[in-house]
């Protein structure tokens, strides 16, 4: 499905969810069927295509790069899903405050943004996320750094250290249920109760 995002993707060096992880949020998303799905990090539209394609949902996406937005947006129109999809083009942090400020709710979140930031933007998920909603955050083994019990190269430590936070602050977290799944680079599945 939307190979040519896919070839895009790849000739471009835009990084887009896996075969597999793509298989399992599209599991997901039918499975929760969600209502309204907030998903950070859009790149050029790929995984927000395949989540409007597995469910009646209405998107609210968030991609900082201009270039990137614009591309996504031109593929929303072509697909025919603009009228589903609320994409804000500014960094991800800026955009969780105002909306967690607006009281807009979701019941599905796709985290897929910058990975050092994951553990910053877990309070607004939090706040944001019904009760028996799904935060299905990719990557968050970070190529197998994050289990390591290696010491980690100066230049990814500060990120790693990053990501190993966001998981202990969401498996202490007694209003969630956590579940880390081994498919490709590590997906957890966060539900909050
Ligand atoms: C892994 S890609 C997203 C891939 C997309 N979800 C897909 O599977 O088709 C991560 C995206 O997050 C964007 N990004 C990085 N830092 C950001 C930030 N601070 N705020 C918003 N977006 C950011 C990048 O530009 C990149 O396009």
């Amino acid at each position: 499905m939307f190979k040519e995002l896919k070839e895009y993707a790849v000739e471009n060096h835009v990084p887009i969810i896996r075969n597999e992880s793509g298989k399992f949020l599209c599991d997901e998303v039918k499975k929760n069927n969600p209502k309204r799905i907030l998903e950070i990090g859009t790149a050029i539209g790929y995984s927000a295509l395949l989540m409007l394609s597995s469910c009646n949902a209405f998107i609210t996406t968030i991609e900082k790069d201009e270039i990137r937005a614009k591309i996504a947006e031109n593929y929303f129109r072509k697909y025919e899903v603009n009228e589903r999809i609320n994409l804000i083009c500014s960094d991800a942090q800026i955009a969780l405050e105002k909306l967690s400020r607006n009281n807009e709710k979701f019941d599905f979140v796709f985290l897929d943004g910058p990975k050092g930031q994951y553990y910053k933007y877990l309070p607004f998920i939090k706040e944001m996320l019904l009760s028996n909603g799904t935060l299905f955050a990719d990557n968050v083994y970070m190529g197998g750094l994050v289990l390591s019990t290696a010491p980690i190269p100066h230049k990814q430590r500060s990120m790693v250290n990053n990501m190993r936070k966001f998981l202990d602050l969401a498996k202490r977290d007694s209003d969630f249920d956590v579940n880390v799944f081994n498919i490709e680079d590590g997906i957890a599945i966060i539900k909050k109760k």
